[in-house]
């Protein structure tokens, strides 16, 4: 049956919603919000421990120096991160998860895994990278990058050698095809 057009006009103003409806709401879109001193996106809770960094650290402090201590860590870390969000090849896994805070945490991990002086308080490598998809050719760039970040801070290849040695065994709990 066909409608006048005064009919359906009012048909569609009965079912236009509301001025100022809340979209995100009706969308079931949650919007996060950066802390605003840390820049941080908030997290689910979780359990904090250094058995997430999930290896147990190395003991005595030359290895430590080797990196240019927890300064250095941080700027190896830091760059590791900026290199792999440049990187056409793993670039879109960075864009969508907050690397401000994978900064401060893989930073951490390095430094208490290298006996820096850090207590590490991320969450475990499983639960970091769960239904991130990250592929074992995903794994190589990172790891390239991480070895790129650390050429270019001088630390020496003995000393690269020994954190990946500490890295390589969580490969287990990321790549997951
Ligand atoms: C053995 C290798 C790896 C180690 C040791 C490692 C370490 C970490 C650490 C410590 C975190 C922080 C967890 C937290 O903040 O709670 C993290 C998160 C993350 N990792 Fe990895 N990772 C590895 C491999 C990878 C690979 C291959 C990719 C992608 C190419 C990747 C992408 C990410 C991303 C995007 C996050 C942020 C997750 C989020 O906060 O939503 N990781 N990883």
């Amino acid at each position: 049956m066909l409608m006048s057009a005064t009919a359906a006009a009012l048909l569609l103003l009965q079912q236009a919603p509301a001025e100022g409806t809340d979209w995100d709401a009706e969308f079931g879109v949650e919007a996060k919000e950066r802390d605003p001193v840390t820049g941080e996106l908030p997290v689910d809770p979780y359990d904090q421990s250094n058995a997430n960094a999930g290896a147990v650290p190395y003991a005595g402090t030359a290895l430590a120096a080797a990196f240019g201590g927890r300064d250095g860590i941080q700027r190896i870390a830091a760059r590791t991160v900026e290199l792999s969000e440049a990187d056409p090849r793993i670039a879109a896994i960075f864009a969508s998860h907050d690397t401000v805070r994978l900064k401060r945490t893989l930073s951490e991990q390095f430094c208490y895994l290298l006996a820096a002086g850090c207590d590490y308080t991320g969450r475990d490598m499983r639960s970091a990278h769960d239904g991130m998809g990250v592929t074992k050719a995903d794994m190589n760039a990172l790891v390239e990058n991480l070895q790129a970040a650390m050429r270019e801070a001088g630390v020496p290849f003995a000393a690269q050698n020994r954190l990946l040695a500490k890295l390589a065994p969580m490969s287990k709990n990321v790549v997951e095809r």
